[in-house]
């Protein structure tokens, strides 16, 4: 897979840009804030909906305009597929395949495939776990284009729980009201099972290439790991209001099976129910978990 020709209007400082690009290396030169990055960029969101310098669009439309079009030309095999992306300032973002409408604009995400390497990933490696977090869910929504849809559907149902529980914790509701609680557990469970399980899944399929990338510069103390800490494990609870920190001290889990990992979001959730009363909010989960990177033993 390759992008063959990438045309912006509007995005960023490219009024009007069209160019052409071939299989293998392509090298940008220019002056600087000419806009090299600029259009890394735009491959990059056209692939995964996600810029690598900002949150959100609107800033990827060029200023005083009301939307930017991004649209590329791919190679797949020998097959060639038009995309496009319209980012309105107002109104609903489109996309389109070889012309035609797609019911959804997440429906773009995995035709291209893209990674983009830039100086911010080193955030990766040395800041909190969101920055990880949003490492392996990018990876893991490029690789199973569905699991979009599965993220949206958990953020949903953590918000919702998350406002029960604080509803919860100062009206000091207990007992059967709390049932609509257990109605959100399941879903919980049901999609943060999803999540946890593909981001084992990636996180054991990227390990042998971390090692060897890492042999290639590292001649000592050159076998690295890749781990999945979760909050799903063990007794322990993440130690404080919601606030993360690096000490947190979980276990790691390896095994991606789905069955399991629901008993064990089950068990824990059951286990910290109390304390989640207390503190009126979601404490296990996806969004409490890590990657870690780890040299030697
Ligand atoms: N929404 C926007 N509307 C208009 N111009 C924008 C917008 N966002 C960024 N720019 C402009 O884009 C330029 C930066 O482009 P880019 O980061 O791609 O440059 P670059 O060629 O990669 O430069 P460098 O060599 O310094 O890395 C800046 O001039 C900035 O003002
Ligand atoms: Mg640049």
């Amino acid at each position: 897979m390759y992008v063959k020709h990438l045309t912006l209007a509007s995005f960023r400082n490219h009024g009007s840009t069209d160019v052409a690009l071939e299989a293998g290396i392509n090298l940008f030169v220019g002056r600087n804030g000419q806009g090299k990055t600029n259009l890394v960029e735009a491959i990059g969101y056209l692939s995964t909906l996600t810029s690598h310098r900002v949150a959100g669009y609107q800033a990827l439309i060029q200023a005083g305009e009301p939307a930017a079009i991004i649209r590329a030309m791919v190679c797949h095999e020998d097959r060639d597929i038009l995309l496009e992306l319209e980012l309105n300032r107002e109104g609903k973002n489109k996309a389109r395949m070889n012309k035609a409408d797609l019911p959804r604009v997440r429906d773009l995400i995995g035709v291209i495939s893209s990674v983009t390497f830039a100086p911010e990933d080193i955030d990766i490696i040395r800041r909190d776990p969101t920055n990880r977090r949003a490492f392996i869910d990018g990876l893991v929504v490029q690789y199973r284009p569905r699991m979009a849809g599965v993220y949206s559907d958990y953020e949903r149902v953590l918000k919702q729980r998350n406002s029960l529980l604080k509803s919860a914790k100062i009206t000091k509701t207990t007992g059967s009201a709390l049932s609509t609680l257990e109605a959100w557990d399941a879903s919980l469970v049901q999609y943060g099972t999803e999540i946890v399980s593909a981001r084992i899944e990636i996180a054991r399929m990227l390990e042998p290439h971390l090692f060897a990338a890492y042999q290639s510069i590292a001649t000592t103390n050159n076998e690295p790991r890749l781990l999945y800490k979760s909050s799903l494990l063990g007794d322990k609870l993440p130690n404080s209001f919601g606030d993360e920190s690096e000490d947190d001290d979980l276990d790691y889990l390896e095994d991606s099976d789905k069955d399991t990992i629901t008993e064990l979001f089950r068990a824990k959730l059951e286990k910290v129910r109390a304390k989640e009363l207390e503190r009126g909010l979601t404490l296990v989960g996806p969004q409490r978990d890590d990657l870690v990177l780890m040299l030697g033993p």
